[in-house]
């Protein structure tokens, strides 16, 4: 495996490969990322990963600057997973210039949920997204649906730009507890850690609703809230959606649910897909 961290190298070690497998990310690697190195693999071609942390899509308050950096370890774990080539550029290398060309997703997407308590961060992530992208241009890049609006904002950009990549969905890894494996549970003390799984717990208790048949939605919401606040976390939403769009539940459809709170200062988010009902 080797590892390169300027463009020109990447493009010299990638000359004249085809069928190149792209897992991007912003390193402090755990088995949920090497879970989609694995995916790219399964692909037969050369697996490309990124780790970059991307300044865009970090608020002014929130922990670009305190983000865990551990390249050396990120490194021999991809090593270890079969993964081909590493890009880590620094922030000169990819961004040499103020990065004034912005990629920007709608609204009816990229404003709700997520959008709605990081304004601008799709925009930083479909932009950053795009450059590595265009830098590696794979023919399959892997996303993990534990960032499921995430994932839903780089499938439409991908297909509304006719970008020549396959999009693929890796499922969510978690520990053995069910809380979702995450750079920042990194950031949890130990009490924190054990009542974190807590968000897991509610999401599924809703989706367990759900298959019995309730859609009484704003209810089941509230009240997965109400828990969730009862036990100290400071709850930014608990919502069902549509799979298809993240657009509001109806009877039928297969549906999601996310949910993101905080527990001390740490932000989670995890999401409980529901089929639908037979
Ligand atoms: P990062 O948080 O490092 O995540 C990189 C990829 O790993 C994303 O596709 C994310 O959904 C996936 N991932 C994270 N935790 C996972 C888990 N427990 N199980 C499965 N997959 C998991 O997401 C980003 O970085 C950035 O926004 C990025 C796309 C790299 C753009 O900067």
């Amino acid at each position: 495996m080797r590892v390169v961290h300027t463009l020109a190298e990447l493009r010299h070690a990638l000359a004249g490969a085809t069928g190149t497998a792209f897992v991007p990310t912003m390193g402090n690697l755990h088995e949920g990322h090497l879970s989609l190195v694995r995916l790219a693999r399964e692909r037969g071609g050369p697996v490309v990963a990124s780790i970059f942390v991307n300044r865009l899509q970090f608020a002014p308050h929130e922990d670009f600057d305190t983000y865990p950096r551990t390249l050396e370890r990120d490194c021999e774990l991809l090593r270890a997973t079969g993964c081909n080539l590493v890009f880590a550029p620094s922030e000169a290398e990819l961004y040499p210039e103020p990065q004034s060309f912005t990629v920007q997703p709608p609204g009816e997407l990229a404003d709700i949920l997520e959008g709605h308590f990081r304004p601008g961060f799709f925009t930083g992530v479909c932009t950053v997204v795009t450059k590595l992208f265009n830098c590696v241009q794979p023919r399959v890049a892997v996303f993990g649906k534990k960032d499921y609006q995430q994932l839903m904002v780089i499938r439409r950009m991908t297909r509304q730009l006719a970008l020549p990549i396959e999009i693929v969905a890796g499922e969510t890894s978690r520990a053995e507890d069910g809380l979702a494996l995450s750079s920042r549970n990194g950031y949890l003390d130990a009490a924190q850690r054990a009542e974190a799984v807590a968000l897991a717990r509610e999401l599924q208790g809703v989706a367990a609703e759900l298959r019995r048949g309730r859609r009484d939605w704003s209810a089941l919401e509230a009240a997965a809230m109400d828990a969730l606040a009862d036990r100290g976390w400071k709850v930014d939403y608990v919502a069902i959606r549509r799979q298809a769009d993240l657009g509001a539940p109806a009877d039928g459809e297969a549906l999601v649910v996310l949910g993101a709170a905080r527990i001390g200062s740490t932000r989670l988010i995890d999401n409980v897909e529901v089929g639908v009902a037979t």
